[in-house]
This record gives C-alpha cells, structure tokens and sequence, in this order.
C-alpha cells in the first residue's frame, strides 16, 4: 500500500532546513523520546566483527548507536546538530553508565568541514543522516577525512525503493540514496583507492510502523581506509 505521494518532496531549500539546529531541536522537544534508544541493526550487525577501538558517530541521534558501542567496549565521540539530542545522548550514556566512555560534540554537517576535531577514529558511523546531493560529494568527503588508516566508515541510510514501496516519502529528489553514491562518490570504486569496500548491500528488514510492521530497505556501506 502507497502511504506516501511524491508531492511530499521539498524544494532544496526545504530539505537544507531540515537539516538545521532549530528544525531538529524542536522535533526532539516535541517528544520525550524521538527515536527507540535500541541501536541500529545495521550497526549491530556491521561492527560485531570489528575489534572495538575509537568510534565517531555522527548525527547520533538521541545516542542508541553510541551508548551501545560505549557499551560494547569503544571509547566514542558522539556529535549532532541538536543540543537536544546531545543532551539526550549524555543523560543516557550516564543512565547506562558508559558516560567515562563517551563524549559528545556539537557539529554541522553543511557547515563544520571536521568532525569530531582533527582526530581520527578506528570506527566512524554515519546513520540516517541524509542530505541533498547538491551537499552530499562535500559532506560526505568530510566525514570520511575523520577514518583513520585501518578504519572503517560506515554509512547507512534509507534506500530509495522505499519511497517506490510507499513506507516512506522522498521528502526531496536525491535524498535517499543507493551504496554505489558513497562508494563512487569517495572513489572508492578506483584501483588506487585508499578505500576498499567490504560492505556495499541494500538488505530488507521488517519495521514496526503503525499498528504493523512494513518492509523496509537500507542502504548499507562498509568501507576500510588501507592507507
Ligand atoms: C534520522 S536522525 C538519526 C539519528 C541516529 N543516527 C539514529 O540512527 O538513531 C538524523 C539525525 O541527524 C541530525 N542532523 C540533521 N542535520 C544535521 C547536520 N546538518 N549536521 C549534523 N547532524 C545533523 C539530527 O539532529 C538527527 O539527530
């Protein structure tokens, strides 16, 4: 069944609004708890066979992903564009006891071409944080910057045959996307890449929405810095 129309897209304008302080302080505001506080599977899933070191999460959110890799032995920079959220992922992190293994930073993706500072992590994990192609080579490029040599970036993020299936809209043309815009997009796909990729998938998993669950597709992307 289609639950959402095409005409839901956003003009570019829109869609970088929505990618601002105050649009996604007030969504955190208008709920005690935006997002479920498990980690994302994607994530469980990719890093069970890492060994924990130090791991960036960007765009994390009310902290799932990072008090669960707290938690699971990385010592982690979490760092969003909502204080909220951050204030969340702190208060969390202490209810869970892991906040000696956790600090959190203010960052911009459109704006701020480093985060997590000038360190660089053996995991950096990106998670829903879609942005308009016309930013995605710049944001994304400075994302990955933040991968030391022997690391691994990992991108998930909603597939856009989820808008074709009509369990979510595209709130914007471009702004879902499919692995192979990371892989090229970082060059990852060239011979003398510094990026192999270990991961490039697009697995279905079933998501409780409504009074029942729909069939939802990522995109998931796993890729180790060689050098
Ligand atoms: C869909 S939520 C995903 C949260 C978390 N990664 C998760 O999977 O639960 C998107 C997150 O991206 C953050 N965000 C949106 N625009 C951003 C930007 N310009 N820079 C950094 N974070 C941003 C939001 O505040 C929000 O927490």
């Amino acid at each position: 069944m289609r639950r959402h129309h095409k005409d839901d897209d956003l003009s570019l304008e829109q869609m970088r609004e929505a990618l601002t302080a105050d649009f996604w302080d007030e969504r955190y505001r208008g709920s005690d708890r935006v997002w479920s506080g498990r980690p994302n599977q994607r994530l469980v899933e990719q890093v069970a066979d890492l060994a924990p070191g130090t791991a960036l999460d960007v765009a994390c959110g009310e902290g799932g992903d990072a008090i669960w890799l707290a938690s699971n032995g990385w010592r982690v920079t979490a760092v969003d564009v909502s204080e909220v959220a951050l204030e969340r992922t702190a208060q969390h992190a202490e209810e869970a006891g892991v906040d000696d293994r956790l600090r959190i930073g203010l960052y911009d993706a459109l704006e701020d071409p480093r985060p997590g500072g000038r360190r660089r992590y053996d995991l950096v994990t990106v998670s829903f944080l879609h942005v308009p192609v016309a930013d995605f080579k710049r944001v994304y490029t400075s994302i990955a910057k933040a991968v030391a040599p022997g690391g691994r970036l990992l991108v998930v993020a909603h597939h856009p045959e989820d808008v074709e299936t009509g369990v979510r809209s595209s709130h914007g043309p471009g702004l879902l996307f499919e692995p192979e815009r990371v892989v090229s997009t970082l060059g990852a796909d060239a011979t003398d890449s510094p990026w192999q990729v270990e991961v490039a998938d697009t697995p279905v998993r079933e998501q409780v929405m409504g009074e029942g669950t729909v069939s939802v597709r990522d995109t998931v992307v796993r890729l180790r810095r060689t050098r």
